[in-house]
């Protein structure tokens, strides 16, 4: 594996998945591979999980791991090619990352969507620039239109807890105050369309994901026709696509409620985190027996591992 910036750069799913098992029952199996290897984090935009999981996972492979807020502590980068820089930007991008290149043998970034400039978003402008000008691989830590590291925690945890081998697994909409990127839910999708799930997306009318990501699945505006024998929930707040950015609903019967997994069977509550409770879900679900948010929390370290040993090993 040359770069991760989407699930499609993973060309053997199920290899991978079972690399993230056994790199998760034996976690500093491999110390040496990664030893004398750095990589750098580069976070334009706040992080929990991926920041530690990323990181703790280029450390169990023996490397070493810089990280750095390029928002607040870095010079602000220019991103357009011809630009005339007289403005509040200091370095061009070009510079930027064959510099950081010559540091460091990988490049992850995180960089989320403007929510306003649809066009710039779908360029991916920030990663598609470290593509380009990067002379060493380049993994991202959530873009403006994909999570692929979440998404490949997501599937292993599926993996672990299924009950079955064809689970229903819901996407929901639910609802938040604050308007929130598409990546999550676009590299969820893409992944149950990889993986031998009956596959059902929820959300009220307005809240469509882009088409390119949804063709061929189920969707429904009925959530509680969608919970019907439901054996996981995964629950995520998206603002709109096609009224790009804006929230046009936080109607609070969307929430994720004791009485809405009951509709299910049985089902696991997932959510990527972080999650606002009593909105995206109760504090009945979120504490209860069916919620394994924090065992999906701690698959991104091996799901970070597996992809972090795909690309040391230059292997598919
Ligand atoms: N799920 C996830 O990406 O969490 P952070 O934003 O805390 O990294």
């Amino acid at each position: 594996m040359k770069n991760f910036t989407s699930v499609d750069d993973v060309q053997d799913l199920e290899g991978l998945l079972s690399l993230a098992k056994i790199i998760k029952a034996a976690p500093f199996s491999h110390p040496e591979k990664g030893r004398n290897k750095t990589i750098g984090l580069l976070f334009f935009n706040p992080s929990l999980r991926t920041r530690l999981s990323t990181q703790k996972a280029a450390l169990n492979l023996g490397m070493n791991a810089i990280v750095m807020n390029l928002n607040t502590e870095g010079w602000s980068l220019e991103f357009e090619d011809g630009a005339v820089m007289d403005g509040t930007s200091a370095e061009h991008v070009k510079e930027a990352a064959q510099v950081v290149s010559q540091y460091c043998d990988i490049i992850a970034i995180r960089s989320f969507p403007t929510l306003t400039d649809k066009e710039k978003d779908e360029e991916e402008y920030v990663i598609s620039a470290f593509l380009k000008y990067a002379s060493v691989p380049v993994i991202s830590l959530e873009g403006s239109t994909e999570h692929p590291l979440q998404a490949v925690a997501d599937a292993l945890t599926i993996e672990e807890y299924k009950k079955t081998d064809r689970p229903k697994v819901v996407l929901t909409w639910a609802p938040h105050p604050k308007a929130l990127p598409h990546a999550v839910p676009n590299s969820f999708v893409k992944m149950m369309k990889k993986v031998n799930v009956d596959f059902v997306i929820a959300h009220p009318e307005g809240y469509s994901l882009n088409q390119k990501f949804i063709a061929g699945v189920t969707v429904t505006h009925n959530q509680d026709e969608a919970f019907a024998n439901a054996d996981f929930i995964y629950a995520k707040n998206w603002s709109s696509y096609d009224d790009y950015g804006k929230i046009l609903s936080t109607d609070p019967s969307w929430t994720v409620t004791p009485e809405k997994m009951a509709l299910t069977n049985d089902a696991k509550f997932m959510h990527c985190l972080p999650v606002r409770r009593n909105m995206i879900v109760t504090d009945a679900v979120l504490d209860s027996e069916a919620s394994i948010v924090i065992p999906q929390a701690n698959n991104r370290t091996f799901a970070a591992q597996a992809i972090l040993t795909k690309i040391l090993d230059n292997e598919q």
